[in-house]
C-alpha cells in the first residue's frame, strides 16, 4: 500500500497544476459525495455510511476519533493505538498484502475485537449495524473511492494432521525464519523481536505463541493459515504467500499449533514425538 500512496502523490500534483481551481473543487466535491454515499455489502445486507454515523459517534469515536484519525480522547492512554481509518490500512484481511480488506473482513473484526488491545468485541450489534459501521469506516479513507478490495486468498481444505506434517512444519518455520521475530520456541523472543516497529514508527511485539494469547485476526486453523499468507498490513508481520505452497502452509499451521499452549492434537503428537524446538545454529536441528 505504500507503493500505491507514493504513486498517487505526483499524479495529484499534476492534476492540481493542469486544471483551474474550480474543477479541482468539483473533483473534491465528487470525492466527498462518493465517500458519504459509501456502501458496504455483507451477505444480503447493504450498509449505508450515513446510517452508521450515530453508532460510530456513540461507540467508536472515543478511541478512533470523530474524523476517524485514531485520535479519540482515549487514544493517548492506549497501546496499541486505535486504528487511523483515514489511512485505509488494516491488519485483519482475507485479501493479499497491500490490498483493501473485504466488507465481510471488517464486519468480522468488529464482532471479534482485537486481542491484546483495547478494541472490544462488539457482538451485540445486528448485522445491519455492523454493515452501516463498516460503510462509515470506509468513508474516512479515499482508498475506497479509487481502489477495490483485493480478491480473498484461496484456502484449500485442511488436510489430516500427521506426525510427518508437524515435522515438515517445523522445517518450514526454520526455513522462512519465522523464528527471527517469534523466537525458536514461539515465545516472541527472536533476535529481531526487540527492534520491531509498526509503519508509524511505534514499537510492536511479535505474537507469543506460548502464553495463551489469541491471534487478533481469528484463532481457527483457517484463520492462522490466512494470517501468515496475507500478513498484517501496517506491521512488520509480512505475507508469506510468495514463499509457501499451500501444503507447506498447512504443515506450518500444524507446527504453530504444537507451539501454542492450548491442548490440541498437534501438541499431543509433538509431545509423543519428543519434538524439540529448532536449533538455528545447526540448521533445523535435532528433532
Ligand atoms: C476502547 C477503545 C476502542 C473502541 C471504543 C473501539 N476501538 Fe476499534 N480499535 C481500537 C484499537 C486500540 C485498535 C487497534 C488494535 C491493534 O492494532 O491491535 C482498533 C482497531 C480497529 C479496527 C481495525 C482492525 C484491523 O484489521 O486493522 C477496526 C475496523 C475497528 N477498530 C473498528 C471499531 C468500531 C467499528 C468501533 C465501534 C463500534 C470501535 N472500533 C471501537 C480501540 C477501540
Ligand atoms: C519481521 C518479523 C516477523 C516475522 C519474520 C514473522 N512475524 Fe509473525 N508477527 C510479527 C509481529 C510484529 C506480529 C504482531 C502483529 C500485531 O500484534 O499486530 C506478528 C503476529 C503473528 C501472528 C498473530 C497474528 C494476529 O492475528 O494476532 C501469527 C499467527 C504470526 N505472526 C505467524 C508468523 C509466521 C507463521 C511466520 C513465519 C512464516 C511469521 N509470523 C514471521 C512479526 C513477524
Amino acid at each position: 500500500m505504500r507503493i500505491a500512496l507514493g504513486n498517487s502523490l505526483p499524479l495529484l500534483a499534476i492534476v492540481v497544476m493542469a486544471f483551474p481551481f474550480a474543477s479541482v473543487a468539483q473533483q473534491t466535491n465528487a470525492d466527498f459525495n462518493a465517500r458519504i454515499r459509501m456502501e458496504s455489502h455483507i451477505g444480503t445486507v447493504t450498509g449505508h455510511a450515513k446510517a452508521g454515523q450515530s453508532d460510530y459517534r456513540r461507540y467508536c469515536a472515543g478511541c478512533h476519533g470523530d474524523r476517524g484519525d485514531g485520535m479519540g480522547e482515549n487514544a493517548p492512554w492506549l497501546d496499541p493505538k486505535p486504528r487511523d481509518f483515514q489511512l485505509g490500512i488494516f491488519k485483519c484481511r482475507s485479501t493479499p498484502t497491500g490490498t483493501l480488506p473485504t466488507d465481510q473482513d471488517m464486519s468480522e473484526t468488529i464482532a471479534r475485537g482485537l486481542d491484546r488491545s483495547n478494541m472490544p468485541r462488539w457482538n451485540t450489534f445486528t448485522g445491519q449495524q455492523k454493515a452501516d459501521l463498516v460503510a462509515w469506516i470506509k468513508h474516512f479513507s479515499p482508498r475506497w473511492v479509487s481502489e477495490k478490495p483485493g480478491t480473498p486468498i484461496q484456502i484449500p481444505p485442511e488436510p489430516a494432521i500427521t506426525a510427518d506434517r508437524i515435522k515438515d512444519g517445523r522445517e518450514v518455520f526454520a526455513r522462512v525464519q519465522c523464528w527471527k521475530c517469534h523466537g525458536v520456541t514461539g515465545e516472541a523472543n527472536g533476535p529481531s523481536a526487540a527492534t520491531l516497529q509498526d509503519d508509524l514508527g511505534r514499537p510492536i511485539a511479535p505474537f507469543n505463541f506460548a502464553d495463551g494469547s489469541s491471534p487478533k485476526c481469528g484463532s481457527s486453523d483457517q484463520d492462522v493459515y490466512r494470517i501468515f499468507m496475507t500478513g498484517l498490513d501496517g506491521t512488520p508481520m509480512p505475507s508469506f504467500a510468495d514463499n509457501l505452497k499451500p501444503d507447506e502452509a498447512w504443515d506450518l499451521v500444524f507446527y504453530l499449533r504444537a507451539l501454542m499452549s492450548e491442548p490440541s492434537k498437534a501438541k499431543a503428537i509433538a509431545r509423543q514425538l519428543g519434538l524439540k524446538s529448532i536449533d538455528t545454529n545447526a540448521g533445523v536441528g535435532p528433532q
